[in-house]
């Protein structure tokens, strides 16, 4: 049976780590979305022409999780046809016999519209901005906080895939969770979902 969960949901509000963990705990594949736009945004040259054909390598750059990749990729990302050009890979991957997950902005909306669960995750620009500056070790916490929230605004406000819930997911809060409250109650919406299903 293939089953797929869709993650989507803003900047350092917990997508990956919950993606990870929910991966593990169902024996999904995972696909972190973002780090294809973010190996676009970092490569050379025309963006469109760097979706196209990008490969492994790419992938596997360093830098792909500093500030500077995830401004860069928020930038590429509202391009209709660097969007169109990684639609296909990540249609496949969610195909994939075993199940998968994926997260990222789209994936319940436009990616994968008929996911067995949907999940949006977020929370406060402000507890977003403590996390990612934590981790970041870059910059001051006002320039972080202010950079969420320039990156909440291209990526809701883009015409092509813009992020938001999609009308059948379920929201996840995790302004005042632990990664450890966020990925149990994650696990536990999936779990039901998964349940009700197979029934
Ligand atoms: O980890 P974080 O949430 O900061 O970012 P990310 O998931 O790596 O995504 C970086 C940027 O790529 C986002 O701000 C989006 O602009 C873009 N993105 C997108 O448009 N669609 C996706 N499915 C995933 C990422």
């Amino acid at each position: 049976m293939s089953f797929c969960v869709a993650i989507d949901g803003p900047a350092a509000a917990g997508k990956g780590t919950i993606s990870r963990a929910v991966a593990a705990q169902f024996g999904l594949a995972h696909l972190d979305t973002g780090l294809l736009y973010r190996a676009v945004g970092m490569k050379d040259g025309d963006p469109v022409v760097a979706a196209q054909t990008l490969c492994t390598e790419d992938l596997a750059r360093p830098d792909l999780r500093s500030l500077t990749a995830g401004e860069a990729a928020s930038r590429v990302a509202v391009i209709p046809e660097v969007r169109a050009a990684l639609l296909e890979f990540q249609r496949r991957f969610a195909a994939r016999e075993g199940g998968a997950v994926l997260d990222g902005r789209d994936i319940g909306t436009v990616i994968c519209p008929d996911a067995d669960v949907k999940l949006f995750v977020t929370a406060s620009a402000e507890v977003r901005a403590a996390r990612r500056f934590a981790e970041a070790g870059e910059g001051s916490l006002a320039e972080v906080l202010e950079q969420v929230r320039a990156r909440d605004a291209r990526d809701t406000g883009r015409a092509d895939a813009p992020l938001r819930p999609a009308e059948d997911a379920l929201i996840l809060d995790t302004s005042s969770l632990s990664i450890d409250e966020a990925v149990t109650r994650a696990c536990t919406l999936i779990a039901a979902r998964r349940d009700a299903a197979v029934r």
